[in-house]
């Protein structure tokens, strides 16, 4: 079969030019092997020489990509790229596609890449190699990358490093940077490195910005991986400052009185606001919401809407806020989108009556536009600060399950802004670990205009209201739909 030999320095040009000619010829994925001087070929490959490049057509965004997946690591990474290359050509909507498993695998690979440029940027160390009369400073870097991304990220440091010499040397290809101009050779031996007084710069530096009372050792593991810290100066601080993190947050904490009192002060308070729950008798909440000024929504709103329902219920469900006739009538989901979950609880099994119901917010929020009220999403800001009067409900209730209808109140239950249309039906941990169900929300509904679209919807609608159903009569959880 005919191989092709890409070159380690220049492979993105060199594949391109090879990939537009083989497909300018027609030749089919699978008449050709790819790989570069690291892979041998097949004991029956034949070297291949591409056909001159031809004007051929293919997305910008495909060319973006295959310019970072030809740094991945992976062997089969040329032959994956021709191989969907070649269906691009009579479907060039496939870039689009995202349940593609090949573009699905190509963009992986893409993100590998790119994640590693980052590292590449954050911890590359550089260690002063001039000599005495030198006219330009001169540094000199050992770096261990994952992915073959020294080439793709020289630019990088050219820009930032341009008025000195630098090399980045790695057991792959290197790259020189030497008055001016880049130069990339393969294959450099390990150099040793001077030790220097920027060396210690680093630990220092590494030590006045580590905060021990945000410690969190896996998540500073997986962004600095231990794979790098061999390298980096500062990393010979990390296991001295893991272990003491506990005694000087402690010590930290201790110190803490002695902040400007101000800020201190002022620092506090907005923690207790937003943290604080209701501490008074539960009959009395509902009354007490009536005067809250947390955030500006009340000067406009009609009153508050407080939640409805047995307080001992099994099952809570939250909206996202009071829409104009329940500003009117104070009373959650009565109005339009109320009426279309009254329905649709119905033929789910779900008795209103024996669940409590309210909203991530609390008042109405809306544009007036002449005669009517324009319903407009709260923003961040508004859920935080209302999730002091949803935290205190849910303390009153103590539900066994929270039904989460639509993106709003799926924040201010979990904290998380994804994709509802992809969390919908599962359960996730609210704030305080309680299980919350993720659903639509049924202004959402109402508001889709394609029926088939609708109609799904509302199956899983239904279906996610049927299972609240069975929490609210004390019966085992069904799977999700
Ligand atoms: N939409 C909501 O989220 N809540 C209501 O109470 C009414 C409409």
């Amino acid at each position: 079969m005919p191989h092709v030999t890409l070159p380690r320095i220049a492979t993105a040009t060199a594949w391109r030019d090879a990939a537009r000619g083989f497909l300018g010829a027609g030749i089919p994925p699978d008449q050709i092997t790819w790989g570069d001087s690291r892979t041998d070929p097949g004991l029956f490959d034949t070297p291949a020489t591409a056909p001159a490049a031809g004007t051929v057509t293919v997305p910008r965004s495909f060319v973006a990509m295959a310019d970072k997946v030809v740094w991945h690591n992976d062997p089969t990474r040329f032959a994956r790229l021709y191989a969907f290359l070649w269906r691009l050509r009579d479907a060039p909507h496939l870039m689009n596609d995202r349940g593609d498993p090949d573009l699905a695998r190509l963009r992986r690979m893409e993100k590998n890449v790119r994640r590693c440029q980052h590292k590449m940027k954050a911890f590359v160390r550089f260690r002063d190699i001039g000599q005495p009369g030198d006219t330009r400073r001169s540094f000199a870097a050992w770096f261990e990358p994952t992915h073959h991304t020294i080439e793709p990220t020289a630019q990088f440091f050219a820009r930032r490093f341009a008025d000195m010499d630098w090399r980045i040397l790695t057991p792959d290809v290197s790259v020189f940077f030497e008055n001016g101009h880049l130069r990339f050779a393969p294959d450099h031996p390990r150099p040793t490195l001077p030790q220097d007084a920027s060396e210690q710069l680093w630990v220092t530096y590494f030590r006045n910005i580590f905060n021990p009372a945000r410690l969190k050792v896996q998540a500073m593991q997986s962004e600095m991986p231990k794979k790098y810290w061999k390298n980096m100066p500062e990393a010979a601080a990390i296991p001295d400052l893991i272990a003491n993190a506990p005694a000087r947050a402690r010590e930290m904490a201790a110190k803490a009185p002695t902040l400007p009192p101000l800020r201190a002060a002022a620092a506090q308070a907005q923690q207790a606001a937003l943290t604080s729950a209701w501490q008074g008798p539960a009959d009395a909440l509902q009354e007490a919401l009536q005067d809250c000024t947390r955030c500006p929504l009340h000067s406009h709103a009609t009153q508050a809407v407080p939640g409805e329902g047995p307080q001992d219920a099994a099952v809570m469900i939250v909206g996202e806020q009071p829409g104009d006739m329940e500003d009117l009538q104070g009373r959650p989901f009565v109005g339009p989108a109320g009426q279309l979950f009254d329905q649709i609880a119905n033929q789910a099994g779900l008795d209103r009556g024996r669940v409590y119901i309210t909203n991530a917010v609390k008042h109405f929020k809306f544009t007036p536009r002449g005669r009517t009220r324009l319903h407009q999403r709260p923003d961040a800001g508004e859920v935080t600060q209302c999730r002091w009067w949803l935290a205190a409900e849910i303390k009153m209730v103590r539900p066994d399950l929270i039904l989460a209808m639509g993106a709003t109140a799926a924040l201010a239950l979990t904290g998380s802004g994804a994709n509802l249309l992809q969390r919908r039906g599962t359960i996730e941990a609210g704030r305080d670990g309680r299980p919350v169900l993720l659903t639509l929300h049924p202004a959402y509904l109402l508001r889709m205009k394609d029926a088939h679209k609708r109609q799904e919807a509302t199956a899983w609608f239904q279906a996610d209201l049927a299972r609240a159903a069975q929490v609210a009569g004390v019966a085992p959880l069904p799977r999700a739909v």
